[in-house]
């Protein structure tokens, strides 16, 4: 008899299948989270003009999966206390072209999805779940991602596990899985450069940590990056323009599957790691008097990055930089990274004022596995001297 080798790929839906408790055509690799994004909407054939609502916190890759189907981003605001989308603000943002309501895990912790699910049954929209902060985590001990039509996942550099980057869909509405076998099965595979850099890539972060090198390294990686010579998480034209940058539409590659088969196997152990340091940072902020993020309780969070808020943060950056502090900037704006010609993306700022404060005063703190128990207690200490500056959660 003939024994057939499963590949990388096939091992990988494996044990993301396993994992979740899907089935395995239930899962769609993609080169990045966002392809699975636009895979989704592909394949709820919608018409011209529809109306795709998302929270006014993201990464502005997602408005533009959106745009690159010719469909509209409709931005509802966000609510200060969890950072995901204000339930309260939904219903005023439906009209008759809306299609779906994006829940997205933001920095891990799940968007309200009993309360989002009523009103798209009642307007009969679909559910899209944004999970690429939250793999791992549950509501209502139903995992991210499973609880809806469909959802995305990223395994991008600084998300919940890294294969580099990288990304795949659960699909649970039977409708839609089979379009997205089709979609997964016609995107181009990386090129032999891409799959070099990316090992690399994920050799020297896998070696430097937040170690002292990293720093000369990081300036290292900025000068590469300029040069072309490492893949980012996005491409110049995907942040100045609305049209699909070349190349977009890839699937998963080899070494990105190997490296996803091993991270998947340790996720629990990652997630309660997460949530170790990110209940010392509770603890340190709570101490300084400043509260403690918003978790409720039937939510497991995953702590992908822990954010806090501070009065001047470019003071704060520069003190961390110097005292070789990582501190991260996910989401300095409503549609992050982008800070100019918002129109473009369908956005005006000035209509979403929480999601505009927090944006102007986030900053985010490590939670993986390179956050040691010295650079947890440095961390800390970090943070005491920045008491000042610290914005308290219930200010917001
Ligand atoms: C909220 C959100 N959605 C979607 C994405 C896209 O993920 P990916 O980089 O894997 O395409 C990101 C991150 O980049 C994100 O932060």
């Amino acid at each position: 008899m003939k024994i057939v080798e499963m590949s990388y790929k096939e091992k990988l839906k494996r044990e993301i299948a396993l994992f979740v408790g899907c089935a395995q055509d239930e899962v769609i690799l993609t080169w990045k989270g966002r392809v699975s994004l636009y895979g989704i909407l592909q394949a709820l054939d919608l018409e011209e003009g529809d109306e795709i609502i998302i929270p006014a916190f993201t990464c502005v890759v997602v408005p533009n999966a959106i745009l690159y189907h010719k469909l509209r981003p409709i931005y509802v605001d966000v609510d200060p206390l969890t950072l995901n989308i204000d339930i309260q603000k939904i219903e005023n943002a439906i009209t008759n072209k809306t299609k779906v309501i994006l829940a997205q895990n933001t920095f891990g912790l799940s968007s309200d999805l009993d309360s989002i699910k009523e009103i798209a049954e009642r307007h009969n929209l679909l559910v899209i779940e944004d999970c690429t902060h939250g793999f791992g985590g549950s509501y209502k001990n139903k995992l991210n991602g499973t609880n809806v039509d469909a959802a995305f996942f990223s395994s991008q550099w600084n998300k919940m596990f890294s294969t580099g980057i990288g990304g795949f869909a659960i699909v649970k509405n039977p409708a839609l899985k089979n379009k997205l076998n089709d979609f997964e099965k016609k995107l181009k595979a990386p090129s032999v450069k891409d799959e070099v850099l990316l090992k690399l890539q994920l050799i020297a972060k896998e070696t430097l940590g937040y170690k002292s090198l990293y720093w000369n390294a990081l300036k290292f990686y900025r000068y590469l990056s300029k040069k072309n010579l490492v893949i980012g998480s996005s491409s110049g034209g995907e942040m100045d323009s609305i049209e699909m940058p070349e190349g977009y539409l890839k699937g998963l590659g080899n070494v990105q599957c190997k490296k996803g088969i091993q991270e998947v196997k340790r996720i629990l152990e990652n997630i309660s790691y997460r949530k170790n340091i990110a209940a010392y940072y509770d603890k340190v902020l709570i101490d300084l008097g400043k509260g403690k993020t918003l978790v409720p309780e039937n939510i497991e969070h995953t702590y992908t990055k822990y954010p806090i808020f501070v009065k001047d943060r470019d003071a704060f950056f520069k003190e961390a930089e110097e005292q070789k502090i990582p501190i991260h900037d996910w989401f300095i704006s409503q549609i992050h990274p982008i800070t100019e010609n918002f129109h473009l993306w369908n956005l005006n700022p000035e209509k979403f004022p929480v999601s505009k404060k927090l944006a102007q005063h986030i900053v985010n703190l490590p939670t993986d596995f390179s956050v040691d128990n010295n650079l947890k207690n440095r961390i800390g200490k970090f943070l005491q001297t920045q008491k000042d500056q610290i914005i308290p959660y219930e200010e917001l």
